[in-house]
């Protein structure tokens, strides 16, 4: 939440500064703005409500500077206006953040400060106290370190001050920085894509070290100034992977690299046709010897978590509970040593996901974590990880992530299956093959549903409600495909266990309400087509989706999407492509920019 970007090196920092924050504009978009050092030592401000297309036509073009800083917001204290935008100037200091200070209330009425604000931030009283010590003791360093002294919550602080041309000092708490010191000058970003026009190489900013960047060099120490040296790391993906390449939104361009990324994620894993992660240093015998299995996570990630769950209780028959990361960290869970923890993160960096990890760790678990960007804070907090290998997802609704963290979960059942004896060698190698060619059933979907779904996303475009229903594992699926919708078209979309909307939901089917069915599990199918006619009887518009060859009468549904699979387990990922579908096409009817959709952002970084 909140794109932050710093240069300071011989290239125009103006131009640098706007293209990184339109490349971490997906972070958060309701304003931007900069500060540049002017070539007469000034520094030029300017901030405005909207997204940095409109920060960009409020810029002075003729200004040159070499050294800048940039923020995209997205809101957590104080509304959506100019004066709200960062960076904030007060005194000495110019300064933009991105995190929650969590005692600004507190640090106003104990140095005096309320009153001289402009603004409603709890950034402002950062620039306030660190320019206070500044004031006291002309040392960016001391007034750095007694402000952070102060300063709880999360925070990634750029910070120039008015009478240090040309450097930037930086420091960060919980919320992500990454820095790199190049040729072209110094830069500094919340992630990587934002410095990958310029560099590959890059360090993740450790937190509370003080980080000064010149226009040859980043200087680093930590709290008590001994100097440290960074530990460079290399982008694994190409600048390509971060651009739209001819789609017209990332998030389709996503859905569409689904089929080469989850085999990125699955074929290196697999070694003589079973799941190993020797190579990543994953010992046997955490999956061996755990009792019981906790899954953490949010939002999408969080409902991967629960066809983990479905899946492994089915072919392990070991308790598995799933919860949401701001309830767990906040609970007394019952997990100890024998407990396996599951992590599942895209950005590596949502708030609530690293204290469920941290608290599971004081629990005495074990925590095997299922993330994306490699050397994010949850990835190096955690005992073990497996990375997925999605490569950079700019579009705030997940798709292709999601679809490599169902495979990491599918492999890690795989290799569960093998180490604890739970199916033959053969089994397990069919379990994997099948697993395999969901790259083939995904690729399947992309190339021949396009046009069916769009007809039917702008049948039900402008509709109020929807409900997506299933039993068993297509009501795990269900769970993703209804937060897709509401959260890119705007539509009211509820998820629910087939058997259940009969205790009180239905009551909200009328004449036309959208019912996405998922009826892909054989065990469960008559029951759940009983339940699509209970809600075809009271009027629902029915889009049904079943495995290929099953014969539905016409009565059932008034669209029938097939997927192809021979293993019911498998559903989920050709299932996932309709759903993802579904819930663009309804956003483009309805003109919805879904790359970027309202009051959200990638990557939560505050509570
Ligand atoms: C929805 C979506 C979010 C994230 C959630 C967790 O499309 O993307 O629900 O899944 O914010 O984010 P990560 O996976 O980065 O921890």
């Amino acid at each position: 939440m909140c794109g932050i970007i710093g240069y300071t090196g011989p290239l125009q920092a103006r131009g640098i500064v706007l293209l990184g924050l339109s490349q971490l504009e997906y972070r958060g978009y309701d304003s931007a703005g900069l500060a540049l050092f002017t070539e007469d030592n000034k520094i030029y401000l300017q901030k405005k409500v909207g997204q940095v297309s409109e920060l960009e036509k409020n810029c002075d073009k003729s200004i040159k500077s070499h050294c800048g800083i940039g923020h995209t917001r997205w809101a957590t204290h104080g509304g959506v206006t100019d004066a709200n935008a960062h960076p904030h100037m007060v005194g000495s200091v110019t300064l933009l953040h991105n995190g929650i200070i969590e005692n600004y209330h507190t640090i106003q009425k104990q140095y005096g400060f309320e009153g001289l604000t402009t603004s409603e931030t709890d950034t402002e009283v950062a620039a306030q106290l660190i320019n206070y010590y500044y004031q006291e003791y002309q040392d960016p360093y001391l007034a750095i370190r007694k402000s952070i002294d102060i300063i709880e919550g999360s925070f990634a602080f750029c910070i120039m001050f008015n009478d240090i041309p040309g450097k930037i000092f930086a420091v960060r708490n919980v919320s992500p920085m990454v820095a790199s010191a190049t040729e072209q000058g110094s830069f500094i970003a919340s992630d990587v894509t934002a410095l990958i026009p310029y560099t590959r190489s890059y360090f993740v900013v450790p937190e509370y070290h003080i980080l000064t960047l010149t226009d040859t060099a980043i200087e680093m120490e930590d709290m008590k100034g001994n100097r440290v040296e960074p530990e460079l790391m290399e982008v694994s993906w190409d600048v390509e992977a971060a651009q739209k390449n001819g789609y017209p939104h990332f998030m389709l361009k996503e859905i569409y690299e689904q089929p080469e990324v989850f085999q990125k994620t699955v074929l290196p894993r697999l070694l003589g046709g079973i799941p190993d992660f020797s190579a990543e240093g994953i010992p046997d015998s955490i999956l061996e010897e755990c009792k019981q299995i906790q899954i953490v996570a949010c939002g999408t990630a969080m409902y991967a978590g629960m066809v983990g769950r479905a899946i492994i209780e089915q072919k392990l028959r070991i308790p598995v509970t799933v919860s949401v990361a701001s309830e767990f960290r906040y609970d007394t869970p019952l997990i100890d040593e024998h407990t396996l923890v599951i992590v599942i993160s895209q950005s590596g960096e949502t708030i609530d996901t690293l204290a469920a990890l941290r608290l599971a760790k004081t629990c005495g678990a074990k925590v095997l974590s299922i993330v994306n960007v490699k050397g994010s804070t949850i990835a190096r907090e955690s005992d073990y990880v497996l990375y997925t290998h999605a490569g950079p997802e700019i579009a705030v609704a997940s798709t292709k992530a999601y679809m490599v963290q169902l495979a990491v979960l599918y492999l890690i059942t795989g290799r569960m299956m093998y180490v604890r004896k739970k199916a033959s060698d053969e089994e397990i190698r069919e379990f994997t093959s099948n697993l395999l060619s969901s790259t083939d059933t995904i690729q399947h979907m992309l190339d021949t549903i396009s046009q069916k779904v769009r007809t039917q996303a702008e049948k039900i475009a402008f509709s109020t409600d929807a409900f997506f229903i299933g039993r068993g594992l297509d009501y795990a699926f269900s769970l993703e495909g209804a937060l897709k919708m509401k959260e890119i078209s705007y539509i009211h979309a509820e998820a629910y266990a087939a058997g259940e909307l009969k205790h009180g939901t239905i009551a909200l089917i009328e004449e036309n309400v959208p019912v996405v069915a998922l009826a892909t599990q054989d065990h469960v199918f008559n029951k759940t087509i009983s339940n699509i006619r209970e809600v075809k009887a009271r009027g629902a518009y029915v889009i049904l989706i079943t495995k290929e060859g099953v014969s539905v009468s016409d009565d059932v549904c008034d669209i029938h999407f097939e997927v192809p699979v021979k293993d019911d387990c498998f559903s989920v990922f050709p299932c996932a492509v309709v759903l993802q579908m579904l819930a663009y096409y309804t956003a483009y009817a309805k003109g919805y920019d879904m790359d970027k959709p309202r009051n959200l952002a990638k990557s939560v970084t505050v509570e």
